[in-house]
Parts: structure tokens; C-alpha cells; sequence
């Protein structure tokens, strides 16, 4: 059993896909469940607390907290929730605050990402338009470990996407989201059912 948080600041879809997954039992043997907010008026907090009925807080960083003080605030609502490293999962799902050393190494390999390209290609923001851009024929979604530096850490799934002559940042990121719903249920299943074996820089399914 795990106790699971979503960490979200937008319109929550990978949220919604993860707990329409719990929901229907195709990810099972999780105990509690956190949505975690940096923006108060997020759509998917809203969705989270109207639709799901589940435990919803938000947390916001203003430019005068540390990002270590910002970590200590999170990790003291985990905490609250019962969500440890030892007990806890934490799925960042567009979620757009940076989370320091502190509670990345607290909670080490506990956290995953996931992130709308084929990494280590197109990291940061934007990342369907940076493909658009550079003319790439596929690009895709990642679901990796969390580690120090941005969208970096080892990588878990992956699941390629063609980009077509036609594609738009848009209509792109609208394909590669698809995708992104089932690899993050299917690397969370991973994980709860301990699958996932790091070795350097690699992950191995079991
Ligand atoms: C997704 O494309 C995710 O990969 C990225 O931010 C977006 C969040 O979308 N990190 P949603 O809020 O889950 O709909």
C-alpha cells in the first residue's frame, strides 16, 4: 500500500487520469490520496475536490520564501497526510514549481515527473513547441525519477509520438497527452508493486 500525492498547477488531466485509474481499480493498493496545488485556483484542484472528493491543499511560493523553505512547507503537509519516503508516492503532474534538493533527496527516487517529451530531448517548458521548432519526425512523453536538476533523473517509460508537417504546439501536445495518461498508471503500477529496480542512471523493470 502506498499513500499516494499528485502535485498539479493547471487543469490536472494526468491528475484526473490517475484517479479515474484508482477509481476503476487499474491501479490498485493505494491508501490515502493528496492533491497538492501551488495555485489555489487550479481547475484540477477544483475537479479534485468537486469530482473526486479526495483531500485537496494548496501551497503557494511567494518570491520571499526560500525554495528549502518552500520543501519544508510541503513536506510538512505530506507528513500530515502519513505520505513518508517510506510509505509515500509523489507525482509531479504539471506541476510548475521547482522542488529544491531538500525534499528531492528526502524523498529520494519516491518522486516521479512526467514530462511532455522524449528526454533527455526538449527539457523545460514547451517542450511539444521546442519539437515543433527543431523539425524532429517523433517525439513523445517521459515518466522519470525526480532527481536534482530539472525534468532529469532516471527514466522509467517513455512512449513515442510522430509529429506531423501539420502539427502546432497544440494539436502536438494534444497527441502526446493521450499518451502521457496511460504511461503514468502504468509506471505508478510499476512502482507500487516494486517493478522498478534503479542501476546508475537506468531503471530496470523487473
Ligand atoms: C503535461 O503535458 C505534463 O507532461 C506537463 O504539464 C502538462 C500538465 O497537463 N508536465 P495536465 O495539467 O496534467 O493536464
Amino acid at each position: 500500500m502506498v499513500n499516494l500525492a499528485i502535485l498539479i498547477s493547471g487543469k490536472g488531466s494526468n491528475m484526473g487520469a490517475i484517479l479515474d485509474a484508482i477509481t476503476s481499480k487499474q491501479i490498485l493498493e493505494v491508501d490515502k490520496v493528496l492533491v497538492i496545488s501551488n495555485k489555489k485556483e487550479s481547475i484540477g484542484l477544483q475537479v479534485a475536490k468537486d469530482r473526486y472528493r479526495i483531500s485537496t491543499e494548496s501551497i503557494t511560493k511567494d518570491k520571499k520564501l526560500s525554495t528549502n523553505d518552500f520543501d519544508k512547507k510541503i513536506i510538512h503537509i505530506l507528513k500530515s497526510y502519513d505520505i513518508h519516503p517510506s510509505n509515500g508516492l509523489i507525482c509531479l503532474a504539471g506541476f510548475m514549481q521547482i522542488l529544491g534538493s531538500y525534499i528531492v533527496d528526502m524523498y529520494k527516487h519516491v518522486i516521479l515527473n512526467i514530462h511532455p517529451s522524449l528526454l533527455p530531448s526538449f527539457k523545460g517548458l514547451h517542450a511539444q513547441k521546442q519539437a515543433v521548432d527543431a523539425g524532429v519526425k517523433i517525439s513523445g512523453c517521459t515518466v522519470h525519477f525526480v532527481e536534482n536538476a530539472v525534468d532529469t533523473g532516471p527514466i522509467i517509460l517513455q512512449k513515442c509520438v510522430p509529429v506531423f508537417d501539420t502539427d502546432t504546439e497544440y494539436t502536438l501536445s494534444q497527441r502526446i497527452l493521450i499518451e502521457e495518461h496511460k504511461i503514468y498508471k502504468e509506471a505508478i503500477n510499476l512502482f507500487i508493486n516494486k517493478k522498478l529496480k534503479i542501476e546508475s542512471n537506468r531503471v530496470i523493470i523487473k
